[in-house]
C-alpha cells in the first residue's frame, strides 16, 4: 500500500461512512491543525481531512517525528493541501508558525507514546503530554478556534479494576504509569478550558488502535511489533498468558469518530469512548500473525510487565453511537488484512524506521531472562 493506495483506501472508507451533507459542508474549505499528524492515527486522519476540506482548505501538520528512528516524514502523504511543519508542541516558535495558518479546528494527537516510554522518561512525558497540551489550549483559545479535539485514551484512564464494558462515568485513581496519569490530566485541562473559557473541547477516548501507519518500535503496540517480528522470522513474545484481551479498533474507525466528534455540537464538553466494542485475545493475534507471515517460530511467554494490570479491555461505545452517530465498520479480520498489506508494501521503509535499540526491552526487563529474549527480539508491547 503506497501513497496512492492509502488515499484510495481512505476515500473508499469515507464513502462507506456516507457522511451527511451537513458534515461535508462543515469541513469544506477549513484550515485545520493536526498535531501528531505524522503518527499512526494522525497520518490516516490527515488524508481524510485533506479530502473533506477540499482544495480551498488546508491541513496543517505539526509533528517532531520523535516516534521514528530517523526524522523521515514518510507517513505524511504528500497531498497538495497538506502542509507539514517539523516542530514541537512545546515550542512557542513552532506553535506561532502553525497558528499563522489560522486554523479553525485543532485535532491534538501529539503525545509521548506510551506507557513504558513514560515509565522510562517521566519528565518528558509530562512536558509533552501536559505542558504541550496546555500550550495548545492557550493558543487555541487566543485564536478562537471553533473545536479542539483531544486524543485521550480509554486504555489509559480507566485504571486497573473497572467493570466491563468500560463506561465513561467510571473513574479510577489506580493509574499505573505517568502516561496514564498525563492522559487523565489532559482531559481535566480540556475540561478546565471548556468551563473557564468556553473553549469548545471534545475528549475522545481511543482504544487499542491498529492498522496502516503504525511503524513498529520498542515503545509501540503489540500488533505492529508482532507483524514486524513475524516478517523477520523472530519468535513472538507474549507478556502474560495470552488469554488477555484488548478492544482492538481499526484506525479508520477512530478517524471516523474524530471527524464526527469535530462536527457534532452535542459532543462539545463531552468525553466518550471510540472503540470497536469487541475483545480479541492476544494469543489469537499472535497465531494470526504467524500464519499471515509464515513465521515458523513458536510463541513464547514472559511475565506480565509490572504496570500492565489490565487482563481485559472492552469498551462500551453506546455514548459515541448516540452522541455522534459513531459506527465502527471494520472487523478484526478485515483490518488485520489491510495492516499486513501495508507492512508488505512499505516493508523497506518500515524496516529502516522501526526503532528497536538493543537491550531496551521492557517485556524482557520484567521477565528476567534478559539475554536470550533480547536476542530473540523481545521488547515492549501495547498499553
Ligand atoms: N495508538 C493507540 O492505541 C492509542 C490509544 C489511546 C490513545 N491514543 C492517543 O492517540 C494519539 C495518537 O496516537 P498514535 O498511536 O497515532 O501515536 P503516535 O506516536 O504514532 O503519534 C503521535 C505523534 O506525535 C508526535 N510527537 C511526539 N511528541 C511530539 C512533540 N513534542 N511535538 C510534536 N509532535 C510530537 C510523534 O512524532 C508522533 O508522530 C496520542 O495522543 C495517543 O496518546 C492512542
Amino acid at each position: 500500500m503506497g501513497y496512492k493506495e492509502r488515499v484510495d483506501w481512505v476515500e473508499e472508507y469515507l464513502g462507506r461512512v456516507n457522511l451527511d451533507k451537513e458534515v461535508l459542508d462543515y469541513y469544506q474549505g477549513r484550515s485545520i491543525l493536526v498535531t501528531g499528524g505524522a503518527g499512526a492515527i494522525g497520518s490516516n486522519l490527515i488524508i481524510a481531512l485533506s479530502k473533506l476540506v477540499g482544495k480551498d482548505g488546508k491541513v496543517v501538520v505539526l509533528d517532531n517525528l520523535s516516534a521514528l528512528k530517523e526524522k523521515d516524514p514518510f507517513n505524511v502523504t504528500p497531498l497538495p493541501n497538506i502542509m507539514f511543519v517539523l516542530g514541537d508542541v512545546r515550542s512557542d516558535v513552532d506553535l506561532k508558525r502553525v497558528f499563522k495558518e489560522d486554523p479553525t479546528m485543532v485535532f491534538h494527537l501529539a503525545a509521548f507514546f506510551a506507557n513504558q516510554n513514560s515509565v522510562d522518561y517521566p519528565e518528558i512525558s509530562a512536558e509533552v503530554d501536559v505542558i504541550g497540551l496546555i500550550k495548545l489550549l492557550e493558543y487555541s483559545r487566543l485564536a478562537g478556534v471553533e473545536k479542539f479535539i483531544y486524543a485521550s485514551s480509554g486504555c489509559a484512564i480507566y485504571g486497573s479494576y473497572p467493570k466491563l464494558p468500560l463506561k465513561e462515568d467510571f473513574i479510577s485513581m489506580h493509574l499505573t504509569t505517568p502516561y496514564q496519569v498525563n492522559k487523565m490530566t489532559g482531559e481535566m485541562y480540556c475540561n478546565f478550558y471548556h468551563h473557564h473559557y468556553e473553549l469548545p473541547i471534545v475528549n475522545c477516548r481511543f482504544f487499542n488502535s491498529y492498522g496502516p501507519g503504525e511503524v513498529p518500535g520498542q515503545y509501540r503496540n503489540v500488533i505492529p511489533n508482532f507483524i514486524y517480528w513475524g516478517m523477520k522470522g523472530i519468535a513472538l513474545p507474549i507478556t502474560g498468558t495470552g488469554e488477555e484481551t484488548r478492544d482492538f479498533t481499526y484506525v479508520m474507525d477512530l478517524v471516523q469518530g474524530l471527524v464526527k466528534a469535530g462536527y457534532h455540537r452535542e459532543a462539545v464538553g463531552e468525553n466518550f469512548n471510540l472503540a470497536r466494542g469487541k475483545e480479541v485475545k492476544i494469543k489469537d493475534v499472535a497465531e494470526m500473525v504467524n500464519r499471515a507471515t509464515g513465521n515458523p517460530e513458536p510463541i513464547y511467554f514472559l511475565w506480565r510487565r509490572r504496570w500492565d494490570t489490565k487482563p481485559r479491555l472492552l469498551a462500551s461505545i453506546e455514548k459515541a453511537e448516540k452522541l455522534i452517530k459513531y459506527t465502527p465498520l471494520v472487523d478484526f479480520d478485515g483490518g488485520f488484512e489491510k495492516n499486513i498489506e501495508w507492512f508488505k508494501d512499505s516493508w523497506d521503509k518500515i524496516e529502516a524506521l522501526a526503532d528497536f535499540p538493543p537491550g531496551m526491552s521492557s517485556a524482557v526487563r520484567g521477565a528476567g531472562s534478559i539475554r536470550g529474549a533480547v536476542e530473540r527480539g523481545a521488547t515492549e508491547f501495547k498499553d
